[in-house]
């Protein structure tokens, strides 16, 4: 017989299970961190009662492109994860990773963007993945290793390509890391530190991963001219190592390139006949990067979220400031480096058919530092349950939900997570359909989402009433490749 007392018990609400199955009313319990039944449990009884009458109950979200590597140790309360549903976080993203690094190098740009501190340093992969179970955070870790940050602690200098012996000491650095837990390795040939890297050291460099069909994961050398091309980089490496590939936030980039999507996503999914690809997109018009002084990304209107020499410049369009210092937008973005900015680069049009692609998870890639951080850290998920599902109707709820639960994990070989199951964890959200939505703007980009009444992470409740309740559940979750029935192997 199933016991009827469980630890929480959430009632009445209709259920979206993150299969993309259409939605049920049922009551859900959760013991021992699990969920333990799905149905209607009327005469159950639990230590903890949710109700969630006229409340969407779905699996907690996945964001699939984080920097929080340093966050989830640093401001291990995650409110801007937590606050907006989100239970677990892929870390390690664009080539950058908190591991491994040593306490005595200098982190070039973007390395620094995820705030690593010199002291307390990572030097293996596997004494970040023990920090954070020893102090965990209050969502769940999956995380990369970034082949930017491989190069930085292994290379003299990052100005050319890496030679024989270099190789062969990341490959070493790789291993590593996925034995420690590591789920795929991510780089970031778009950046100074990886630009000079070619495709064949970057097969080299990622040949550990193919015995564990780990994910090969990629901010692409091009998302504008070259994108085509860098699309096809990013398929070879992928055959050549017989992995898995993730194209991360697919866009396309300046004016001439508007409308481009009607041709990437056409060979993505051309692609896909042949190899695993997938792609994963944030819901804005912006990017956020470090802040570059090249002329291709400043043909568009930039905002400075973050200046190392000028703090004051935060929250301030790069033009005015320019104007101010009487000099142009390439020096005045010289002199406001190291940072960080978001740039206005992408059409609205190519936003929405690639959040639409059937394969297109969400991830935010916020970036959790400075005081005026892009909105997609605080308001990635709740835009697009919102804005975009409901308001602009791009596709149904139960579509937006799986592409920020099931897909994402079946995607990550996130093993019993993503899909709302008796015995799977209890990673749940509870919101209101009719109310959700993200708050956090540019002017005012730390504002919490609206309508999420309950995060349960791990059967911990993390997140009510508008509040964080201090609940530090999350794991480090390691891969499990899903075989091609698409069942855990
Ligand atoms: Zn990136
Ligand atoms: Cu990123």
């Amino acid at each position: 017989m199933t016991p009827t007392h469980h630890d929480l018990l959430i009632r009445g609400g209709t259920v979206i299970d993150g299969t993309r199955a259409p939605r049920f009313d049922a009551d859900i319990a959760i013991q021992g961190g699990r969920i333990s039944a799905i149905g209607n449990l009327a005469g159950h009884s639990a230590d903890t009662v949710i109700e969630a009458k006229g409340r969407i109950v779905a699996p907690g979200f996945i964001d699939s492109h984080t920097h929080d590597d340093q966050a989830v140790l640093s401001q291990a309360a995650m409110p801007f994860k937590v606050s907006q549903g989100v239970t677990t976080v892929v870390a390690g993203n664009c080539g950058i990773s908190a591991a491994p690094l040593r306490p005595d190098m200098e982190l070039p740009m973007p390395l620094s963007l995820i705030d690593t501190p010199a002291e307390g340093r990572f030097t293996t992969f596997r004494a970040y993945l023990d920090a954070l179970r020893t102090q965990p955070s209050s969502v769940n870790v999956a995380a990369m290793v970034g082949h930017s940050t491989l190069r930085a602690v292994t290379m003299g200098s990052l100005d050319r390509e890496a030679t024989p012996e270099e190789i062969a000491a990341m490959q070493a650095l790789v291993e590593e890391a996925m034995e420690a837990g590591a789920i795929g390795l991510s780089t970031g040939t778009f950046y100074p530190p990886a630009v000079k890297a070619t495709t064949e050291e970057i097969i080299e460099v990622c040949r550990p991963l193919s015995a564990r069909q780990a994910l090969y994961v990629t901010h692409m050398r091009d998302e504008a001219d070259q994108v085509m091309q860098a699309l096809d980089e990013t398929f070879r490496i992928g055959r050549e190592l017989d992995v898995p590939v993730v194209v991360s936030h697919h866009k396309v980039q300046s004016p001439q390139n508007f409308g481009k999507s009607q041709v990437t996503l056409p060979h993505i999914r051309e692609a896909m006949k042949k190899q695993r690809i997938c792609l994963d997109c944030y819901p804005y018009t912006a990017g956020s990067t470090m802040i570059r002084a090249d002329r291709g990304m400043l043909d568009c209107r930039v905002l400075i979220a973050d200046s190392q020499p000028h703090p004051e410049c935060a929250g301030r369009d790069l033009d005015d400031i320019a104007r101010e210092w009487g000099v142009d937008r390439v020096e005045a973005s010289r002199r406001l480096q190291p940072g960080s900015a978001i740039y206005f680069m992408m059409d609205e049009n190519d936003v929405q058919r690639i959040l639409a692609f059937e394969d297109t998870m969400i991830g935010s890639d916020g970036i959790p530092a400075g005081e005026k951080p892009h909105p997609r850290l605080w308001g990635t998920f709740p835009r697009v349950l919102g804005h975009y599902s409901r308001d602009v109707g791009l596709f149904p709820l139960e579509t937006a939900v799986w592409k920020m639960t099931g897909l994402t994990a079946r995607n990550f070989g996130l093993h019993q997570r993503g899909t709302l199951q008796p015995g799977h964890h209890a990673d749940i959200v509870v919101f209101d359909a009719q109310t959700i939505r993200d708050a956090a703007s540019y002017e005012d980009p730390k504002k919490p989402a609206e309508g999420i009444d309950a995060v349960i992470v791990n059967g911990a409740v993390t997140w009510q009433h508008g509040a964080h309740t201090g609940a530090r559940g999350g794991q480090v979750i390691t891969r499990q490749p899903i075989s091609q029935d698409g069942q855990n192997a």
